[in-house]
């Protein structure tokens, strides 16, 4: 095997079963394009180059990975496989082994891709196949009387006794990139489809004397392809799968490992427990021993050991100290800073604040643009007043203070370390260390008076 390795990804289909305005490759799994797997999966072979046939919806399917190190090559017109490979060609350099992938296979992985690259030897071409029940659709792998693969046939062109074979082309392979160059420019479109086939370098290969070895993938659902949204929605279902399965095996206890998605990176201490619907989107940290309740959303968040998150609860670019609690129905919005202990309760919304150690907001409230020390006793129905219509403002809450139910603060204001602060006041002045400060409108009774009564007529 050469030392340089290009991965050329198949990309250029319309995707016409999608029946849909985005291109296929940029449709979700997990919340990321079927490309963007194939890509990272490619990437974790370390290749020299990475080259994209693109053609329908081009311009969209660049634009989604412009951040990415890829080699664009555009297939005006998609001619067949074979067409689409030679697209990639000229900047495939000739001393490497080209891998040929597809993307719209998003499951394939890493290790046997591994495989089927070092089994790349001398000029051999290296074909990954796989044993099917139903090989309805799928080019059938026909070998000869000592078992060595001869050519593939697609289901168009074949015979009864070539559709009985069960030995199918999953249309990854592996070969020097001389051999694919040259192997390629002899190949024509004189099959039912009026395609150019990549697979016909099978036979070439074989008339020139080269050796093609069949790598057999166990895993079924490494090789399956999307095309429409059936298709979508069950690999997404066994990617949810076996993303679950590996969080058990390191030790999370999920309580329904079919109601549980990720959509990003989790990584978990021991001992967490995650019950039903829960989604985790982005990167997402979990310390040991936690708990997260039915019903949450953590999104691009790290949550510290022994916290707990009640039911209903949404989390967004936060970090959450050791041994909080959160919810049930809350909702942490990004910015937020949580330390060791503190507690947000039910119906309570928190943006860019920090709620300090053992400081507790239990309550229908809504903390934005704040900084609060230790041991905060906010009230039920406490309002930051953060906006005024133009510009954000900061409200700053000292240690040791106790703010009673239905507060404004109007900021920017400054609450003093010991302040208490009278239920119902809007606090618009800055108060001062230690002292109950409160506004609120003298209590008044008007003696005798009659509640309406309803007019007949
Ligand atoms: C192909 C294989 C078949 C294999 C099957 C596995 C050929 C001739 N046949 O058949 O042996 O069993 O895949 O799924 O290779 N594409 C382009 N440009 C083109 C044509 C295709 O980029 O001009 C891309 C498509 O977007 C798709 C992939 O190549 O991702 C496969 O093309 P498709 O037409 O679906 O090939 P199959 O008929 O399924
Ligand atoms: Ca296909």
């Amino acid at each position: 095997m050469s030392n340089y390795l290009e991965v050329i990804i198949l990309a250029a289909g319309q995707g016409t079963r999608m029946r849909s305005s985005l291109p296929k490759v940029l449709h979700p799994l997990a919340g990321k394009p079927l490309l963007g797997h194939v890509l990272d999966t490619a990437r974790q072979l370390e290749p020299t180059g990475i080259h994209v046939v693109y053609g329908y919806g081009g311009k969209q399917v660049i634009d989604t990975f412009e951040e990415e190190s890829v080699h664009w090559a555009e297939q005006v017109e998609q001619l067949g496989t074979g067409h689409a490979v030679a697209a990639a060609l000229p900047g495939v350099a000739a001393e490497a082994t080209a891998l040929i992938l597809y993307g719209d296979v998003p499951l394939i992985g890493r290790n046997t891709l591994q495989r089927l690259v070092n089994a790349v030897s001398g000029d051999r071409l290296v074909l990954l196949t796989a044993l099917l029940d139903d090989p309805h659709g799928y080019g059938r792998i026909l070998r000869d009387r000592k078992g060595r693969v001869q050519r593939i046939v697609e289901q168009k062109d074949a015979t009864a006794e070539e559709r009985s074979v069960c030995e199918v082309n999953t249309g990854m392979m592996a070969m020097p990139a001389a051999r694919l160059k040259e192997w390629l420019g002899r190949i024509e479109n004189d099959n039912v489809q009026g395609e150019y086939y990549l697979t016909d370098i099978i036979a070439l290969a074989r008339a020139d004397g080269v050796a093609v070895e069949a790598v057999i993938d166990d895993d079924l659902e490494e090789i399956l392809g999307v095309n429409d949204r059936v298709q979508l929605a069950a690999l997404e279902r066994s990617y949810q799968r076996r993303r679950a399965e590996e969080l058990m095996r390191d030790g999370t206890m999920l309580i329904d490992p079919a109601r549980f998605d990720l959509r990003g990176t989790l990584r978990v201490g021991r001992d967490v427990r995650i019950d039903v619907n829960v989604l985790v989107e982005g990167e997402v940290a979990l310390g040991d021993g936690v708990t997260i309740g039915a019903n949450c959303i953590l999104r691009d968040t790290v949550i510290g050991e022994g916290t707990t998150v009640e039911p209903m609860s949404i989390i967004e670019q936060a970090r959450i100290g050791p041994n909080c609690q959160v919810g049930p129905f809350a909702r942490i919005r990004p910015g937020t800073e949580m330390a060791e202990g503190a507690k947000v309760g039910n119906f309570v919304e928190v943006k860019k604040s920090r709620i300090g150690p053992g400081s507790k907001v239990n309550h229908l409230s809504y903390i934005g643009d704040t900084t609060m020390g230790s041991d905060v006793n906010v009230g039920a129905g406490t309002i930051t007043c953060n906006y005024d219509g133009a510009n954000k403002h900061q409200t700053v809450i000292g240690d040791a203070v106790f703010i009673g139910s239905d507060t404004q603060l109007v900021a920017p204001v400054d609450v003093a370390d010991g302040t208490t602060i009278g239920a119902g006041s809007t606090i618009t002045k800055d108060t001062p260390v230690g002292e109950l400060t409160l506004s609120r409108s003298k209590q008044i009774t008007i003696k005798g008076w009659k509640r309406p009564i309803k007019k007949s007529g």
